[in-house]
This record gives C-alpha cells, sequence and structure tokens, in this order.
C-alpha cells in the first residue's frame, strides 16, 4: 500500500464533506480553492509526487488526478444543487397568487342632485322633451326684461340677484332665461326641459344661495292649463309614488298668466313648496318672436334640490353642497 493512499481517501471524503456543506455558490467556490487551488491540500499532494520512488509515482498520479477529477464533479453537482435551491426557493417566495382579490380602487357615485336631475330627464324625455341648456352669468334682458319684469318692478328685488360685471349681468335667478334663448331661437312647436343651476341671496336651512331648477315648457297651438296639470301629476308621481298629491295655489310671475305655485305632499307627510308655473305671457311669446294669437303653451320651474330633500329625507339642503363624505356616501 502506498503511503499516500489513504491520505488521499481522508482527502476525498473531507472535500465530499466541505462540499455538501456548502450552503452557497460564494462559499462552494472558497471550498473547490481549498482543495483544488495551487496552495490547496490537493496541489500540495501533487507536488509531493515528484519525490516518489519511480515505480510508485505513475499509480500515485493516476490517482490523485482521479481525486481531482472527483472533487470537481462534486463541485459541479453541488453547483447545480444549490442553483436549483435557489429557483426553487426564488418561484416560492415570489410566487402570485391569483386567487387573492385585488385591491379595490375606491369609487364615488352620482351626487343626489345629480340622480334626480338624471331621472327628471328621463322622464320628460319619455314625454318628448329635449333637453335646452344656457349660461349661468346672463343679461338681464334674458332674466329679467324678456320675461315681462318692468324694469322698476319690485320682483328684481323678490329674487335676491346676484349681480356681476358691474351690475351689467346677473347670476341668473332662475332657469326661465333659458325659455327667452330657445324662443327666441326656434320656431314652434316645441318643448323642452332645462336642468340647471340659480343663485340667489339667500342662506338658511331651506334656502341656500346656489340651487337647481328644472324648467320645463311646452308651446303649440292649442297647449292648455289641463295640459300642465296632467304633466306634473305624472311628473310627481313618477318622482314620489302614485301617492304623491299636488297642490296649485293662485300666484303671481310677470312671465305667466295665469300663474300658480304648486306644492307637493308625499303620502301623509306635509305640504312642501315646489315650484311655479303657468301659461306663458303672451308679451314672453311676442318677445321672441312668436305670435301669441297662433301658439300657446305653459311653463314651469321647480326645486330640483328640494325634490332630492323629499326622495332621500334629506333634513337641511345645506347638507347636500357641503361636501362632506358621511353625508353623500349614504345615497
Ligand atoms: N322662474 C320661476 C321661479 O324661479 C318659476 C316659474 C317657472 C314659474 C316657469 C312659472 C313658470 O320662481
Amino acid at each position: 500500500m502506498p503511503p499516500e493512499a489513504p491520505a488521499l481517501d481522508a482527502i476525498l471524503s473531507e472535500a465530499r464533506a466541505a462540499i455538501q456543506h456548502a450552503a452557497t455558490a460564494q462559499q462552494l467556490t472558497e471550498v473547490r480553492a481549498g482543495f483544488l487551488g495551487r496552495r490547496g491540500t490537493l496541489a500540495a499532494k501533487l507536488r509531493n509526487i515528484g519525490q516518489l520512488p519511480p515505480e510508485t509515482r505513475g499509480a500515485a498520479g493516476q490517482a490523485a488526478n482521479e481525486a481531482k477529477e472527483t472533487i470537481e464533479r462534486l463541485v459541479e453537482k453541488r453547483r447545480r444543487e444549490l442553483e436549483q435551491a435557489k429557483l426553487r426557493h426564488n418561484l416560492e417566495e415570489r410566487r402570485m397568487d391569483v386567487t387573492l382579490p385585488g385591491a379595490a380602487a375606491a369609487r364615488g357615485h352620482l351626487h343626489p342632485v345629480s340622480r334626480i336631475e338624471a331621472e327628471m330627464c328621463a322622464f320628460f324625455n319619455g314625454l318628448g322633451y329635449s333637453v335646452e341648456d344656457g349660461p349661468e352669468v346672463e343679461s338681464d334682458w334674458n332674466n329679467f326684461g324678456a320675461l315681462n319684469f318692468p324694469d322698476d318692478h319690485p320682483a328684481r328685488d323678490l329674487q335676491d340677484t346676484f349681480f356681476v360685471e358691474g351690475g351689467e349681468r346677473v347670476l341668473r335667478t332662475h332657469t326661465s332665461p333659458v325659455q327667452i334663448r330657445a324662443m327666441t331661437r326656434l320656431e314652434p312647436p316645441f318643448r323642452f326641459i332645462v336642468p340647471g343651476r340659480v343663485y340667489r341671496h339667500d342662506h338658511d336651512p331651506t334656502h341656500y344661495p346656489m340651487f337647481h331648477q328644472l324648467e320645463g315648457f311646452c308651446v303649440g297651438a292649442d297647449v292648455s292649463f289641463g295640459d300642465l296639470k296632467g304633466t306634473l301629476y305624472a311628473f310627481a308621481r313618477h318622482l314620489f309614488g302614485q301617492q304623491a298629491k299636488l297642490r296649485f295655489r293662485a300666484h303671481y310671475f310677470p312671465f305667466t298668466e295665469p300663474s300658480a305655485e304648486m306644492d307637493v305632499r308625499r303620502g301623509s307627510g306635509a305640504w312642501l313648496e315646489w315650484g311655479g308655473c303657468g301659461m306663458i305671457h303672451p308679451t314672453v311669446l311676442r318677445n321672441c318672436e312668436i305670435d301669441p294669437s297662433l301658439w300657446q303653451g305653459f311653463a314651469f320651474g321647480m326645486a330640483l334640490d328640494r325634490a332630492a330633500m323629499i326622495r332621500f329625507g334629506i333634513p337641511n339642503i345645506q347638507l347636500l353642497f357641503e361636501g362632506d363624505q358621511r353625508v353623500l356616501e349614504q345615497f
């Protein structure tokens, strides 16, 4: 037995254990260098071979080379194992669970006033009404003059007007100026609704400086007050249910004659003032170059916000416009 044979075996089993023990690629490289590097254990062994007697030299050299190859193979095998393990670990660690519910984005919803507005428009579209629009900053003529308010009429004050542009223009106090815009432009017969924002100098639990109205007007050869009442009854029942009741009280508006104020009551609840209405005044038609001997029509204007308040049971109009999420999320 050559004396170096057991030593080689010892080196091999030591190498085997160290290689298996290496836990990272870096450690493995260090282990390999420890055995096979220029200053490694096996290299020292190989250097000694030259001093052996010639008859044992060949076998010892071969054994040492085999040992070297064995170690290389073990290192390679371990390297692959470590790579596999790392890959498996990564897959495991970063696995995406496609069954997890996604992070839901916060979703908003329509404001109660917008909802009522959309519902109102849908109802009137069904009756053949189109939607008209107009600016919120209006001329005095469209907001008052053409609607038959005399220059010195106290109604201008009654509507608590906000004047802008040095009194040249007004924030429209009602949606009625859009009647003037549409009727000046178009030939009868026609029927329109106008949802929109209006402004009045007013602030208490049931009034707000900005609020919404829904204007409606219908002009034809034989449109009557009966048509007006029938339309508004159908409308109220659509919005508030079959039990809804309407009450018409004689009233005055410069732009309608006769005129009425309309109250609505849901079931056995209290009467609530809802809007104004009447037959379009002949002077208004004439101001829009429509011949009142050929055409007549009705008009109405109601508080859209109040409809939302009744519908959703909101006690204070300010709650609608303060933008408080805790309030708005309830609808
Ligand atoms: N414009 C009136 C108001 O705001 C309401 C109204 C509209 C009355 C149409 C009659 C006809 O008070």
